[in-house]
């Protein structure tokens, strides 16, 4: 394998000791800590083990946290009034309503009542657009995980061409949106590949930074990637269970043959993931500091 390994997982922890390092700081100075509620309904299970993973991270950090588990058949305006009340919540700077939501839901009838300042996500209409125009509050998650590995790495972004595989409103488009905008860790020319692509490979073949967040196990082959390129996998498919029942996960990308055309790659687990949830912890101190100030 000649790839090096971008490790989300050292660079996530990294990140969490300045967090948590704010966090005390902000505890012995105002006597406030971060509020975070992250709202599951129904019980998709690998929604159950985001949530889970996500509160675990909030009170390692030493945050005020609660998860609010919900019925599958919680009525939409029961869904309003409870996001209502934590807008409400003068100990909850950060709101999050994991997704997808059951069928019957109107998922953005439901984002568009959570308080833009609450909306650590930044998924409601009024954060997406102040990212559109380069003046964001709160970045999204995945994105932003993204855009710090990379810098981090020392992945050079100015000027690169960048691929992103997939269009979607919580990767695709705000990453892409992220990595053209003028700035630090910007500056890029982003193309986006999609399932109506003609011919993706001939894309993805140019790309110095390849960002794979397609939905589909193993969809880009090594052969798919520019020696050298540096592969951002984002995907998170489970492909079977182990004998004491953990989930066996694969990415988007054919590790093992990337790995060798590469010249650093995220693996999954332990690449993408970590960072999501990290900068959902960092959006939610920023919130809690606004909150405050
Ligand atoms: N479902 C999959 N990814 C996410 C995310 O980043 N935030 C929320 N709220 N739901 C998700």
């Amino acid at each position: 394998m000649a790839a090096k390994l971008l490790k989300g997982a050292d660079v996530a922890k990294e990140i969490r000791e300045e967090l948590k390092a704010e966090v005390e700081a902000m505890k012995a100075k105002y006597g406030v800590v971060p509020g975070l509620v992250t709202i599951l309904v129904g019980e998709n299970p690998a929604s159950q083990s985001y949530v889970r993973a996500k509160q675990k991270t909030a009170h390692e950090l030493g945050f005020y946290s609660v998860q609010d588990n919900q019925p599958a058949d919680l009525s939409e305006d029961k869904l309003l009034a409870l996001i209502d009340k934590y807008n409400k919540d003068p100990k909850i700077d950060g709101i999050l309503v994991q997704l997808p939501l059951p069928k019957g839901v109107d998922e953005n009838k439901i984002l568009l009542s959570i308080d833009p300042g609450k909306d650590v996500d930044a998924f409601h209409p009024v954060n997406v657009g102040k990212l559109m125009i380069g003046k964001p509050d709160y970045l999204p998650c995945t994105p932003a995980g993204i855009q710090e590995l990379l810098v981090r790495s020392g992945a050079p972004i100015e000027g690169a061409e960048v691929v992103v595989v997939g269009r979607s409103n919580i990767v695709g488009k705000p990453i892409a949106m992220m990595l053209m905008q003028k700035g630090k860790g910007a500056n890029a020319t982003v193309t986006v590949c999609h399932t109506r692509t003609k011919d993706v490979k001939f894309h993805t073949k140019r790309a110095d930074i390849l960002i794979v967040a397609a939905g589909v196990t193993e969809y880009v082959t090594g052969d798919m990637i520019k020696p050298g390129a540096v592969v951002i996998d984002v995907g998170v498919n489970e492909v079977g269970k182990t004998a004491d029942g953990k989930r066996i996960l694969k990415g988007d990308v054919a590790f093992e043959a990337a790995s060798e055309v590469a010249s650093a790659i995220t693996p999954v687990p332990g690449g993408v993931g970590p960072m999501t949830i990290t900068m959902l912890m960092k959006n939610t101190v920023r919130a809690c500091k606004v909150h405050n100030n």
